[in-house]
């Protein structure tokens, strides 16, 4: 559905978009996971046909962005980042004046109003302002907003951000539903947890580059190598011989001793059990971790910074 080849985006001497390439299956849900100013937004400002690419192609459907971008603004909903709503009218009529851009006859329009009002639970506050519903409505709001059309691609810019986690997980089985829908969905986020769980694929993003790409499992799997055993022994380790015995186990990536504690970098679980053998045989243990890779460990691995 979404096919982007070197796609390069540059502000003045800022590079934005630094050549990305990826591929947006039918139906996935695929996401932009990366820090401020990774060049989320302004990749999806050109999916959308808001901002020109300065080089590299997106097709959409098919049809190329700068060749057809009415025929594609039809087919996309996006739930911006900024997301404007006229505070001078209430949330119904709001839904409607933007459905009206996209020359839906009134009363076709009239239904789908009400359809997206009754799929957001939000029938009830239909007459109030955006400014009057929470954080949580509101995000769903501009999500039902996206739908209005009936597009059959969603691009969400950071749907979560700034939520408390249950309102997060509302917006997560709202943006789970639209899969059910059959829909594709390009979201972006800050959170590891929500790129998890919601997404069949990531994309990991920073300085304008995609820096990996996979299922959540592809990437946790790239980390394999990092599962860490972290043990305290009862006294200090004494001589080299430990480190030795532990890097002749196969399987040890690497020993790392410092005073009565070592870290043992461990390719398979199947290799745990021979590290902790071999240790316990000769010194005691008073203390154990198993440190297993999450995608903030991808993430610090590839970038060596944390997301945030
Ligand atoms: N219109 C613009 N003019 C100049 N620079 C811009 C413009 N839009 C974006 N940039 C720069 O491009 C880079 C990428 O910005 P972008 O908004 O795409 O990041 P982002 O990944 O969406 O970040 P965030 O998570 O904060 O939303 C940043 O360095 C930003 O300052
Ligand atoms: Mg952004």
């Amino acid at each position: 559905m979404i096919e982007v080849e070197n796609l390069v985006k540059t502000f003045g001497d800022v590079t934005a978009v630094d050549g990305i390439s990826f591929r947006v299956r039918k139906g996935e849900i695929f996401g932009f996971l990366g820090p401020n100013g990774a060049g989320k937004t302004t990749t999806i400002n050109i999916l959308v046909g808001l901002s020109l690419p300065t080089s590299g192609t997106v097709r959409i459907a098919g049809l190329d962005v700068t060749k057809h971008p009415i025929e594609i603004r039809k087919r996309i909903g996006i739930a911006a980042q900024d997301a404007y709503f006229d505070h001078h009218l209430n949330i119904e009529d709001n839904l409607f004046y933007h459905g009206l851009l996209y020359g839906l006859p009134r009363r076709e329009l009239k239904r789908r109003v009400d359809t997206a009002l009754r799929w957001s639970n939000l029938e009830r506050y239909r007459n109030k302002k955006f400014h009057q519903l929470s954080g949580g409505m509101q995000r769903r709001l501009i999500v039902a907003r996206a739908m209005l059309s009936d597009p059959e691609i969603l691009l969400l810019d950071e749907p979560t951000t700034g939520l408390d986690p249950q309102t997060r997980r509302q917006v997560w089985k709202f943006i789970k539903d639209l899969k059910v829908a059959g829909k594709t969905v390009l979201l972006t986020t800050h959170y590891m947890e929500e790129a998890d769980l919601l997404c069949d694929r990531i994309a990991i993003i920073d300085h304008g580059r995609i820096i990996a790409c996979g299922t959540p499992d592809e990437l946790k799997k790239m980390q394999a190598k990092n599962i860490v055993v972290d043990i305290k022994l009862r006294r200090e380790i004494a001589g080299n011989q430990i480190e030795r015995e532990l890097n002749g186990i196969p399987g040890v990536s690497y020993v790392k001793i410092e005073d009565s504690r070592i870290r043992i970098g461990v390719a398979e679980e199947a290799t745990v059990e021979a590290v902790l053998r071999s240790v316990i045989t000769t010194n005691g243990i008073c203390e154990l971790n198993i440190v297993r890779p999450t995608l903030d460990d991808v993430f610090l691995h590839l970038t060596g910074k944390e997301i945030r």
